[in-house]
């Protein structure tokens, strides 16, 4: 299975896509995860989309997410909702609507979330909810929330044993519900 995971954080440290390449360490020899960061997605701007279309990075990314099998968004949680830049992401992805079906419909879609804090990034992933809501995707009810996520992930994105069992708990699970639903 061919999995292409989005960190929702453009930091270099972001604990986020260190949780993305955890995850890439412990797939198993049939899973391939790829990660796409969004450091080129520019801004949406209604006027840029008029005048130019859609940008190239976004039509890039839309191209890796239509060849991918499946999808992992890694969301931060910031103020109690998912960062600007993956709803920005998600806002680009979404035009012009035509586009939205081939690129999201009936994709298995997994949401999982690193946090220093106690909580999990449980309230990003509820907004997220409700955003994806719209793009009709296959989401994966288990929802993967790690919290204390800097003392669980070292600075290469190795995770310690508890949280490595986790991820492979979780991504086994994952990998079954998308063979299941692209049956
Ligand atoms: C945060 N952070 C945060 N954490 C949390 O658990 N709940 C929250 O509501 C918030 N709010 C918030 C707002 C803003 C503007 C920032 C910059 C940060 C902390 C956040 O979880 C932490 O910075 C993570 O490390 C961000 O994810 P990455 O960049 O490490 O992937």
């Amino acid at each position: 299975m061919n999995i292409l995971a989005i960190s929702g954080s453009l930091r270099q440290q972001s604990l986020n896509t260190r949780l993305i390449v955890a995850l890439q360490q412990r797939a198993a020899a049939d899973c391939s995860i790829a990660m796409a960061t969004l450091h080129d997605i520019p801004l949406y701007n209604g006027d840029d989309e008029e005048r130019d279309g859609i940008p190239a990075a976004v039509s890039k990314l839309r191209e890796r997410m239509v060849a991918a099998d499946a999808l992992i968004l890694a969301t931060p949680e910031y103020n109690a909702g998912m960062p600007g830049v993956l709803k920005n992401a998600l806002d680009w992805l979404s035009r012009p609507p035509e586009l939205m079906a081939p690129t999201f419909a009936h994709k298995p879609l997994a949401l999982c979330g690193a946090t220093p804090g106690g909580l999990g990034t449980t309230l990003a992933q509820a907004g997220s909810l409700q955003v994806l809501r719209q793009f009709k995707v296959q989401l994966y009810p288990e929802h993967l929330r790690v919290s204390s996520a800097h003392q669980q992930l070292d600075a290469s994105g190795s995770p310690d044993q508890r949280l490595a069992s986790a991820l492979d708990r979780w991504l086994a699970g994952f990998i079954d519900f998308a063979g299941y639903s692209r049956s």
